[in-house]
């Protein structure tokens, strides 16, 4: 047996314990968790019975090392009824509370437009993402996806609106003001010069966004800095506060010198190239970053 086929052997021990143990069944009851242990398990058992190339291994250890950082994970939140307490199911977002009194922002913002803002408007943009959320269910489970398109405008509109003033109220505080320190600070001023030029550069950013929308201070986990981005709306059919996991460019450079205008074609044949492993990776990467689900 090869080095790489022992190894295989190893990986594919190791989940075998855990789904023989009452313990490890416990934390792989998470449906993410429990599809990649049994991508894994079949990955092992099918390179421990043939002659694996070093790419393939690599591969192995790839996802072996994503389950062992999901596995831990999962261990962390068994006590809290383990992933369900930590996942909004469809149509149940909630508004959540404000984290301060309705007055405590005074003089800089009084109580009553925090009252609006806060009771009514967002209210208004957790209940129509939950209505969204709920159209786009059934139009799946009756296979009717006529008014999808109107859906998924109204799911983006109220889900970055839910979204990014479940943000705007954590960060704002009357005990705000002053300056980040430590290593933000040190990451904004490489990123934008200095503290005073990027509160100019959002300030400004703010001031002319056309029409109504936001300033937003993102951090681009692809490139591993600061940016300052203004959304029009509160998504122009983004919503905020994601991860893009699967992807299809239908931009007339992907596919018209091939197929002209038949873009259906063209996206139905695009399933035949899509790379799983390559999406389950990204989506076990992006799920590390978890806020308190509303
Ligand atoms: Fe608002």
């Amino acid at each position: 047996m090869s080095h790489f086929s022992q190894y295989a052997a190893e990986v594919s021990l190791w989940i075998k314990a855990i789904f023989d143990s009452e313990a490890g069944r416990a934390v792989i009851s998470d449906p993410a968790v429990y599809d990649l242990a049994n991508n894994v398990k079949e990955l092992a058992i099918r390179l421990e019975s043939s002659e694996p190339i070093e790419e393939e291994i690599q591969e192995l250890q790839r996802r072996a090392d994503m389950l062992s950082v999901r596995l831990k994970a999962a261990q962390t939140h068994k006590g809290k009824e383990g992933w369900r307490a930590v996942s909004v199911p469809i149509g149940q977002h909630k508004l959540p509370p404000l984290p301060y009194a309705y007055n405590s922002l005074e003089p800089v913002i009084s109580e009553e437009i925090m009252r609006l803002h806060h009771d009514k408007h967002h209210k208004a943009y957790v209940d129509g993402l939950n209505k969204a959320e709920l159209m786009m269910e059934k139009a799946r489970s009756s296979n009717d996806f006529s008014l999808l398109k109107h859906w998924e405008k109204e799911a983006a509109f109220h889900g970055s609106g839910h979204y990014l003033h479940t943000i705007f109220w954590g960060i704002m505080n009357p005990k705000g003001g002053g300056k980040p320190t430590g290593a933000l600070l040190r990451q904004i001023e490489k990123d934008f010069g200095s503290y005073d030029s990027f509160k100019k550069h959002f300030s400004e950013a703010a001031k002319q966004v056309e029409g109504v929308g936001w300033a937003l201070l993102v951090w681009s986990s692809r490139s591993r800095k600061l940016e300052i981005l203004q959304s029009e709306f509160h998504m122009n059919l983004t919503q905020w506060d994601t991860i893009p996991l699967l992807v299809l460019d239908v931009w007339e450079h992907a596919y018209y010198l091939q197929y002209k205008n038949n873009r259906a074609d063209y996206v139905e044949n695009w399933w035949k190239v899509v790379y799983w492993p390559n999406v389950e990776y990204r989506w076990a990467r992006a799920k590390q970053v978890q806020w308190t689900p509303f």
